[in-house]
């Protein structure tokens, strides 16, 4: 893969795991496909993505966007992903095999949009990226730093925050740290 259009290309053609028989759509993600600060880490597309073929367009979606316009964070400023890029059956957690079949397209997509700080949304996310094992209501609103230097924010999924509205400040919380990041890195959001 030597740049972004083979990325798609070929992340398209997917046929690395089962998940592939049920799609519609491969999600590859939402924003501009050049470097941004912040990258955007859900765990794979629902019904309304699968429909689109673009990531988190669905209610959980529209609760994130309004949260990112009222922290006045621009949208070119971040790239929304997803660890797995086709729907698992009725939205079930996809399984181990499947993460790891599909991971590699998230690894691309981390080195071509180089961010400086990913959020994790949701227990699937952290799990892919920081650890296998962890709990997101125990590690979530903490930095953690990856090696290579990456920090990393992992936080409620907004779909869980959307069935539990005693998450909804925490959400914002973490947010808003990640806001405060960004401006301490300089970046203009
Ligand atoms: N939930 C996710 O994890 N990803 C999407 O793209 C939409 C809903
Ligand atoms: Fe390929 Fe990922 Fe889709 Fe599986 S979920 S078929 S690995 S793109």
């Amino acid at each position: 893969m030597n740049s972004w259009n083979d990325f798609i290309r070929e992340c398209t053609a997917c046929k690395r795991c089962g998940l592939y028989s049920g799609r519609q759509n491969v999600v590859i993600g939402r924003g501009n496909p050049k470097p941004v600060p912040l990258l955007f880490v859900g765990e794979g597309p629902g019904e309304q993505e699968d429909i689109q073929g673009e990531a988190f367009v669905g209610r959980a979606g529209k609760l994130l966007d309004l949260l990112l316009e009222a922290l006045r964070i621009d949208a070119d400023c971040y790239y929304i992903a997803n660890v797995v890029k086709c729907r698992p059956p009725q939205n079930r957690v996809p399984t181990r095999e499947e993460m790891e079949a599909c991971l590699p397209w998230l690894r691309y997509q981390v080195k071509a949009l180089k961010p400086s700080v990913i959020v994790c949304l949701g227990s699937t996310a952290a799990r892919a990226i920081i650890d296998d094992e962890v709990k997101i209501t125990q590690i979530r609103g903490t930095w953690i730093e990856l090696k290579g230097g990456l920090v990393v924010m992992p936080t409620y999924h907004p779909a869980a925050v959307l069935r539990d509205t005693r998450k909804r400040e925490d959400f914002f919380l973490d947010m808003k740290k990640v806001r405060s990041r960004l401006i301490e890195m300089g970046v203009n959001t």
